[in-house]
């Protein structure tokens, strides 16, 4: 079967929607036509210097949360990535694979080190790719879905694997197809729509936590920036903010966006946003309760991971010795 690997950073209590619809909702489907491994990249998360309580509880969180959008462990394995030692080991062997030049293309840094400067940003920031195309090669992953913003990670992992096998061999590793997420499942600020829904750049009243509390939801969606005409119809460039709105109700009911704006028409955004409240509390309710019993068993959530990662780790150690006994390790 085809094998799919993705990730996530546990960087936040609460996935966003954005992270749900762009991604986790596609994970949970694609456990049906491929072999899925989803990991919380804790190590990557390290590149922020988070308080290790927070980043501990943050990453079983994170976990919880793929569990409770439906990621079926007894389908598809799931696991924290710094349970699985290989990602560290191959990740160094890819640095030396990796042009200090190549690595400085990386758009990414660049855009994340704006805060400290470059040379204030921890090498691991700048050494990102690398880890994440470790992430990907160790389990010979065949498709990678990403947002676009991480498509040049993904070219850094298929530039390496093609060089590795040039030097050492066809089939030393696998090169991953990127699978990029529909435009249709990106989510956008609610407070600035033409910006993309994130916890890392957002405005907190812009975006939808999945966990958050219902009135704080309702909130946020009852005061997103729309605009002055009143007409309430899908138009991506000269109405951002109805657009987002109606792609949000779109994708939590199943319905049809030309159904959405036959139903409103001649009506007023004020009723748009007060229905559009209610179906993301209603869908909300039973995503945080499912979520906060994984949290609320740490021991069952940690079965879970242990089991993901010992699976994880036996086929991530049988690519490492491929690829160790290539390279004359
Ligand atoms: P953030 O930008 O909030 O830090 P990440 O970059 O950690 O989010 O993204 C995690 C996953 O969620 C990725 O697969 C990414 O493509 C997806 N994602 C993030 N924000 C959005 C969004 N606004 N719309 C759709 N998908 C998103
Ligand atoms: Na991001």
């Amino acid at each position: 079967m085809t094998r799919v690997f993705s990730a996530m950073q546990p960087t936040s209590d609460s996935l966003h929607l954005g992270n749900y619809l762009g991604a986790l909702v596609e994970w949970v489907k694609l456990q049906d036509t491929h072999d899925a491994i989803y990991s919380v990249v804790d190590l990557h998360a390290l590149t922020q210097a988070p308080e290790p309580e927070l980043l501990r509880s943050r990453t079983r969180r994170t976990a919880a949360q793929y569990l409770a959008a439906g990621v079926d462990p007894e389908r598809s394995l799931c696991f924290v990535q710094s349970h699985v030692p290989q990602h560290a080991e191959l990740s160094w062997i890819l640095s030396t694979f990796t042009g200090m030049g190549e690595a400085s293309r990386m758009t990414q840094f660049k855009d994340k080190a704006q805060k400290t400067g470059e040379s204030g940003a921890n090498v691991g920031l700048f050494t990102y790719p690398i880890l994440m195309a470790a992430d990907i090669l160790l389990y010979d992953t065949d498709v990678v879905p990403v947002g676009e913003d991480q498509r040049q990670h993904l070219e850094l992992s298929r530039d390496l694997a093609q060089r590795i096998n040039g030097r050492f061999g066809e089939g030393t590793v696998m090169v991953p197809e990127a699978h990029i997420v529909k435009e249709t499942a990106k989510i956008y600020d609610l407070q600035d729509p033409v910006k993309k829904m994130s916890k890392s750049t957002g405005n907190p009243k812009g975006i939808i936590e999945m966990l958050d509390d219902p009135k704080k939801v309702a909130k946020n969606i009852k005061s997103a920036v729309t605009d002055l005409d009143s007409v309430i119809r899908f138009d991506r460039e000269a109405k951002p903010g109805v657009s987002n709105l109606l792609t949000i109700y779109s994708a939590l009911t199943g319905r049809d966006v030309d159904g959405l704006v036959a139903e409103y028409e001649g009506r007023m955004y004020g009723h748009l946003k007060v229905d559009l409240a209610d179906v993301v509390v209603a869908y909300l309710t039973p995503f945080h309760d499912a979520a906060m019993e994984w949290i609320e068993s740490p021991e069952r959530l940690d079965g879970v991971l242990a089991q993901g990662a010992a699976k994880a780790s036996t086929i991530a150690q049988a690519t490492l010795d491929r690829i160790y006994d290539r390279l004359g390790l």
